[in-house]
């Protein structure tokens, strides 16, 4: 077990590439498992969320090759989903990974049937599929829970009309990618609007699916009656969480931060925000820059779908507002159990009361170096923004949930002048170079 180590204090100057988009990666390359054949993809991110999906997709019978990139960002991949030996995901996959029950779609799709371990709740709330399955079931699926698992069957894939009852990023995913190879129009209301549902759309009609709408409340499907893989790779689009993160890393170190190969569109918020804060914004096509212009503003922010402020992006906006000149709320809308980062941001000296679903931040807060805990993917990412903003030297355990989802997060700091280096939990470090 390896931990972080981070010595704050030093603002962050210069510019980072940005990553592929995770969110966007893992539900493109589960697609390939509709459209029998050989699929390659480029600026997909070298994460263990991508190694699992990788993994999953070897034991359904769909071997893999990587080829990292030379300039060490990002890796091509070559995935053959020729044949389907097992229509599986099993318990010990799904509960490393949620997003393992994108699978159930187009296994459904492709061979009639699939067998998903219902995927167990996760540190963030508890995170159900009712509305994955309900859409499914009115494509013509029928379900039944069996000793933990879900077991999926069709014999003709319909066409129909879908209601969401909440705009679910993966529920409006895996529809959409049954829905493709289903006989007739699916209608999908209430959709999640994110942009990696648009990068799954545009790669899905990049093999011949008739979809439209996709962005937006409505997505529209015509369905047809197979799929081929793609003559062009395919390039996933950039990861704005990511992006967003080192944005306001930069923001909290008072330095001058830039983005390339960055989705600004998608950032248009996340932008909007820090603007608010005081921060100096500029942007380009696919480049963002954001500088310390002497003051940090408060700004309260409450999480929503797209495009509103991303939920993963609400532990990061809590840390920077830590730094504010005055006090800011923080609304979590969107899930039940994602303030995990306040008790850690405590033993820093932050001052955030909770009070249900808000959190009260005083802002003004000395953060002092202190040992501590990851507990899920993005609040691991405050903690490493915190470090970067505390006196002296911050530990950061646990942090397996950072490989998952922040490609080469250490060089990436550190070729903007962070002082982090990663060591075993059991080293001790005096300083940092
Ligand atoms: C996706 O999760 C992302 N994961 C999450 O990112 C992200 O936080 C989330 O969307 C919200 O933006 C991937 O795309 C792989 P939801 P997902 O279904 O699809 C409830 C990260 O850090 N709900 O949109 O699982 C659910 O409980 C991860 O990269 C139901 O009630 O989220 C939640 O309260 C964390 N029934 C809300 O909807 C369902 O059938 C939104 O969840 C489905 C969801």
């Amino acid at each position: 077990m390896d931990k972080l180590v981070i010595q704050g204090g030093t603002a962050l100057h210069g510019t980072i590439p940005v990553s592929g988009a995770k969110n966007a990666a893992l539900p493109i390359l589960i697609s390939t498992l509709v459209s029998p054949g050989t699929h390659y993809f480029e600026n997909v991110p070298d994460l263990v969320d991508i190694n699992s999906t990788l993994s999953l997709l070897g034991r359904i019978g769909c071997p893999s090759l990587k080829k990292a990139n030379d300039n060490g960002v990002g890796q091509k991949i070559q995935l053959d989903t020729s044949r389907i030996a097992f229509s599986e995901a099993p318990y010990d996959v799904v509960r490393k990974m949620r997003a393992s029950v994108l699978v159930l779609g187009p296994l459904l799709a492709r061979c009639g049937s699939a067998r998903v371990s219902l995927p167990g709740g996760c540190a963030i709330g508890v995170r159900p599929i009712d509305q994955h399955l309900k859409g499914l079931e009115a494509l013509g699926c029928s379900f039944d829970l069996v000793g933990g698992y879900i077991e999926g069957k069709v014999d003709h894939l319909k066409g129909s009309e879908v209601n969401l009852s909440m705009p679910t990023v993966t529920g409006t995913e895996n529809i959409l990618m049954a829905a493709v190879l289903a006989d007739g129009v699916t209608t999908i209301n209430n959709a999640a609007r994110e942009p990696e549902i648009v990068n799954l759309a545009d790669f899905l009609r990049q093999m011949g699916a008739r979809i439209q709408g996709d962005g937006t409340s409505t997505i529209e499907v015509d369905g047809v009656p197979a799929l081929r893989p793609s003559r062009s790779p395919f390039a996933i689009m950039g990861d704005r969480i990511e992006a967003g993160t080192y944005l306001l890393m930069g923001a909290i170190s008072k330095g001058d931060v830039t983005l390339t190969n960055a989705p600004v569109e998608s950032l248009k918020v996340i932008l909007a925000r820090l603007k608010d804060a005081g921060l100096g914004v500029e942007s380009g096509a696919d480049w963002v820059r954001v500088f310390w212009q002497g003051k940090l503003n408060p700004v309260s922010i409450e999480t929503t779908p797209y495009p509103g402020f991303p939920t993963d992006m609400q532990a990061q906006w809590m840390t920077l507002m830590t730094q504010a000149n005055a006090s800011s709320s923080i609304s979590e809308r969107i899930f039940e159990n994602r303030f995990m980062h306040v008790a850690e941001l405590h033993r820093l000296g932050a001052r955030v009361d909770i009070n249900g679903s808000v959190a009260h931040v005083r802002g003004e807060d000395s953060l002092f170096g202190a040992t501590v805990m990851a507990t899920d993917l993005r609040a691991s990412a405050s903690l490493v923004m915190a470090g970067l903003a505390a006196e002296g030297l911050t530990e950061v355990l646990r942090i397996y949930h950072l490989d998952r989802g922040y490609e080469s997060l250490i060089q990436k700091i550190r070729s903007v002048g962070g002082k982090i280096v990663r060591v075993p939990s059991n080293k001790n470090v005096e300083s940092i170079d």
